[in-house]
């Protein structure tokens, strides 16, 4: 299994991917997500990963940046969306997405990782929900409990406030 960048050209690939890995209605809702990620121009660049095994793409992954509403300031990512090929689930190729990808920014420097994801998956990488409790994300949680949020490298954090998305995650029906 290889891990790259992935690139406008696998759009096909990771729209079938999420179209396999979600049900109906979330399959359209997030490959769309992923798919928008992949073209969206944004000051501060987003990173989207690939799993490829014999040419297929069997996993995907997102990282977004996120900013402080109040003064524009960049000082975070938020990992959104994840999904590995049902026939390939459980071979710790999602730990591996997200691993690279949480490498990835920590090369990049100091900052918050936000997801939005089910406690008992995201608690194995660090992610807590008491650091991302003064942070408002940027649409009304249906499952306020998956809010998480990891340091990576040590710095001085800003302490809350409201977050702001890139356009492509700026929709009430994925939070
Ligand atoms: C979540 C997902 C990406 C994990 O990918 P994966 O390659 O199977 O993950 P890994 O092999 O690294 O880890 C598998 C472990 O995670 C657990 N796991 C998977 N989804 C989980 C969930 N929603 N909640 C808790 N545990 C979960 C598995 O039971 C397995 O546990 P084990 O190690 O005790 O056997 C994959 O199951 C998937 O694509 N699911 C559908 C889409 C989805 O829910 N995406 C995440 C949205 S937040």
């Amino acid at each position: 299994m290889q891990i790259r960048e992935a690139n406008i050209k696998d759009f096909e690939g990771i729209k079938s991917l999420y179209l396999q890995a979600f049900d109906n209605l979330e399959g359209d809702l997030v490959s769309n997500l992923a798919i928008n990620l992949l073209d969206e121009e944004s000051i501060i660049k987003i990173i989207s990963l690939v799993a490829i095994n014999n040419n297929v793409i069997i996993g995907h992954i997102a990282f977004s940046p996120v900013f402080l509403e109040s003064i524009n300031e960049h000082f975070g990512y938020i990992l959104a969306p994840l999904a590995v090929l049902p026939t390939d689930q459980k071979k710790g190729i999602g730990f591996t997405l997200v691993k690279s990808g949480l490498d990835t920014i920590s090369s990049l420097g100091s900052f918050l990782v936000f997801v939005y994801g089910d406690p008992r998956y995201y608690s194995r990488f660090g992610f807590k929900t008491n650091l991302a409790q003064n942070f408002t994300p940027p649409h009304t949680l249906q499952y306020p409990e998956g809010w998480h949020a990891m340091k990576l490298n040590s710095t001085v954090f800003p302490q809350g406030g409201k977050l702001k998305c890139v356009n492509s995650l700026n929709d009430s029906r994925l939070w």
